[in-house]
């Protein structure tokens, strides 16, 4: 597939299952293969993903239900729970802070580089996963969940939350997306 025809394949998938139509480890291997291969600024690599698989998605989604006390509708945490495995994003504020010290003129920008190269690895692994028959969405249940995520995973205080993406085989696509009249948001200059 070009990437093209990878990047359209990519949507928001709600309806997954455990049933991966590759091996843990394939997924695992694809993980780790574009965290090292998507750019970041300085290239400070300020990414840290945590990948929870077997037990450890479960009790991931029953400790962001607790700390939620139950407010988010159990139909939605059952529907990501239902999943495979789940990509949490982080940056490493230490990573951030070290780059800062070593570069002050531009120490304002590395909190917001560090959340772009986030972006586009996430955007990376949701279509990676999706390039191997594997459905996923983006969730942002942080910063609520952020203390009990880091216990959950013995994980430093330096480990900033970004975003949770559960994962897992495709249990039905979703509709088709409206066409968009690109020419509103990209202009062409000569
Ligand atoms: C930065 C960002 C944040 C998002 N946050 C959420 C979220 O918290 N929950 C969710 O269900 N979808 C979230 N989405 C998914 C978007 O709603 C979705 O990508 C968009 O509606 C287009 O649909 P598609 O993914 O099927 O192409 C997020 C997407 C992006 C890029």
């Amino acid at each position: 597939m070009s990437l093209v025809d990878v990047l359209k394949q990519r949507r928001s998938y709600y309806q997954i299952n455990k049933n991966l139509p590759v091996s843990e480890d394939a997924v695992i291997k694809r993980i780790e293969e574009l965290t090292e291969l998507v750019p970041d600024a300085f290239n400070m690599k300020s990414s840290r993903v945590v990948v929870a698989l077997g037990n450890k998605q479960d009790t991931l989604w029953d400790t962001i239900d607790k700390a939620f006390g139950g407010k988010v509708p159990p139909e939605k945490i059952a529907g990501f729970k239902a999943g495979a495995g789940t990509v949490l994003y982080f940056y490493d504020e230490s990573v951030v802070k070290g780059l800062q010290d070593q570069f002050p003129l531009y120490a304002g920008n590395f909190p917001g580089w560090a959340l772009q190269s986030s972006g586009m690895l996430q955007l990376s692994i949701w279509s990676g996963l999706r390039e191997m028959g594997i459905g996923a969405s983006l969730q942002h249940y942080n910063p609520v969940i952020d203390d009990a995520v880091r216990t959950l995973f013995g994980l430093p205080e330096s480990y900033k939350l970004i975003a949770q993406m559960p994962f897992g085989g495709i249990a039905a696509e979703p509709d088709p997306k409206a066409a968009e009249d690109i020419s509103k948001r990209v202009v062409i200059a000569k």
